[in-house]
Order: structure tokens, then C-alpha cells, then sequence
């Protein structure tokens, strides 16, 4: 199935076929019976939950705001395939309002932190993410998915270990292996680390992701053959999010981890 499936992409791709190709998987799958497999894999089935986390200094450098933020804050809960899977299943706000406490303390929206609550960043994280997610019973309705991610944020606490390990915001730089081998040999797992790179030679520590498999175990984030591509990470695809270009830190720059800088 998988074949055919791959086939019918790449004529998609190559010649536009759009219709034929769609007909022809569609044929196949009645004939073979697997019409809800093929489903599945046109709606890309993830299997692998990854929960990301940045430190919202890094972030204000880069977009020019102000935090008061001093630890690692939500970015979001992504699958690792597929993005904006369901356009009609609209964010409501109401749905998670028993949820607002924690999200306005451990999932900020680090652009729009007026009195007014915003909830631009988590409409955006839900319709290209949380949308896919739902393919998880686990995760099948808003409040399930943003709860979920509340849950296992908590439940990591990775401020708390990096604290704990005395990998703290300082002037005094690290190496990315001091970092990783704390998150590595705590929770016994590849994170992802990526930072800003403001110019050559110089990079800021950003965003650590930690992934999980669909029965919530740990898992490595990275395999040994993604780990040699610096990828650019998932970027944020409305503005002014779009600049927020983090990419896995080199293991050979020093790293920057700032302190949170007072009021300007
Ligand atoms: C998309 O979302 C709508 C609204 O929640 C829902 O009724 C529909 O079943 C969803 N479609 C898929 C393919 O999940
Ligand atoms: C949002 O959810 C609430 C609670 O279920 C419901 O009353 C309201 O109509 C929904 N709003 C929209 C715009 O769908």
C-alpha cells in the first residue's frame, strides 16, 4: 500500500495528475480493502509527539520583545508529520477555559503579553498542530490536546532539571554537549537543541524539544542520520512568528545562555 501510495505521489509531483493519481489509489483501495489504512497515510499518521520548549530571551531577542519570563516556557506539542490537517475544526477559546491559569503561565504568548489576553498563539498552535494531533484518542478534542501538553510539560520539568544541574542562564558560556548531556543522561533520551544565530560564530540557545511516542514513553527526538542535517526548525508560518528561525546548535560554537534582561 505504501508503494502505491509513494508512486502516486511522485506522479503527482512529476506531472500533475492530481485527479488520476488520487482515482487510481482510491480504485486500489476499495479493490484491496484497505480504504481506511490509505486514509490514514494521506492524512499523514504521525508517531511521534514532539513537546518544544523555548526560553522566552532567546525569542525577544529575536523578535524584539519584552519578557519577564525567567524559565523555559511552551512553545507547543507537535506531531512530527503533517500541519493544518482540519481547516474547518476552529479554535474556540471557551473550550479551555478551565485551562487559562496554566496556559497564561507555561504556554505565554511571548508577542502579545498585554493585560488582554491573547489567544492568537494558541489558535495558531491548534489549527497547525493540535488539528493533527486529533488523530491520537488521547488527543481527539481541544481540551484533551492542550491539557495533554500542559500535563507532560509539567510532568518533564525541564527548567527544574536544567536548574538542577546547574545549567543555568549565565554570561559564562557552555558547550552544547554540557547542555545535552544533562537533558541525555536525566531523562535518558536525545533532546533537539536549537538556537539563534545571530551572526557567524555566535549562537543563542533557544528551543529544546523532548519527544514522546503515542503511548507517552520518552523517545529519542533525533535519529543518527537527521542528526548530521541542520534543520530549520518548524517556523512559525504567520508573521512577524515567520522570523523565528531556530537551527540545531553547532557543537563547536560556544553557547549563550542569557539571563533575562530587566525592564528597557
Ligand atoms: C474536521 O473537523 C470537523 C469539525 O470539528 C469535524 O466535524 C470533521 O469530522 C473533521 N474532519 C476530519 C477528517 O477529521
Ligand atoms: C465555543 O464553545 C462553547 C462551549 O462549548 C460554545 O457554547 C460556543 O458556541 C463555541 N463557540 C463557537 C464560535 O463555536
Amino acid at each position: 500500500m505504501l508503494l502505491i501510495y509513494l508512486a502516486a505521489k511522485e506522479n503527482i509531483i512529476q506531472e500533475g495528475w492530481i485527479m488520476r493519481s488520487y482515482t487510481l489509489v482510491a480504485l486500489l483501495c476499495l479493490g484491496c480493502g484497505l480504504g481506511a489504512a490509505s486514509y490514514k497515510l494521506f492524512v499523514h499518521e504521525w508517531n511521534k509527539l514532539i513537546l518544544t520548549h523555548h526560553w522566552p530571551q532567546t525569542f525577544c531577542t529575536m523578535e524584539s520583545c519584552h519578557t519577564e519570563f525567567g524559565y523555559w516556557t511552551l512553545h507547543g506539542l507537535w506531531p512530527d508529520k503533517g500541519d493544518m490537517c482540519n481547516s474547518s475544526w476552529h479554535f474556540n477559546a471557551t473550550l479551555i477555559e478551565d485551562l487559562m491559569p496554566q496556559m497564561k503561565k507555561f504556554w505565554p504568548d511571548l508577542l502579545h503579553s498585554g493585560p488582554a489576553t491573547s489567544t492568537v498563539f494558541w489558535k495558531h498552535e491548534w489549527i497547525k498542530h493540535g488539528t493533527c494531533a486529533v488523530q491520537s484518542e488521547t488527543l481527539d478534542t481541544e481540551h484533551k490536546y492542550f491539557s495533554k501538553a500542559l500535563e507532560l510539560y509539567s510532568k518533564l520539568d525541564l527548567d527544574g532539571t536544567l536548574k538542577t544541574h546547574n545549567i543555568v542562564p549565565s554570561e559564562t558560556y557552555y558547550m552544547l554537549d554540557d547542555i545535552e548531556g544533562v537533558i541525555q543522561s536525566f531523562y535518558k533520551v536525545k533532546p533537539k537543541i536549537q538556537c539563534y544565530h545571530p551572526k557567524k560564530g555566535e549562537q543563542i540557545l533557544g528551543q529544546i524539544e523532548i519527544c514522546f511516542n503515542k503511548e507517552y514513553t520518552l523517545m529519542d527526538c533525533q535519529t543518527s542520520e537527521e542528526d548530521t542535517i541542520n534543520h530549520p526548525n518548524d517556523i512559525l508560518s504567520f508573521q512577524p512568528y515567520a522570523n523565528a528561525g531556530f537551527i540545531v546548535c553547532d557543537r563547536n560554537i560556544k553557547v549563550y545562555y542569557p539571563p533575562l534582561k530587566g525592564k528597557p
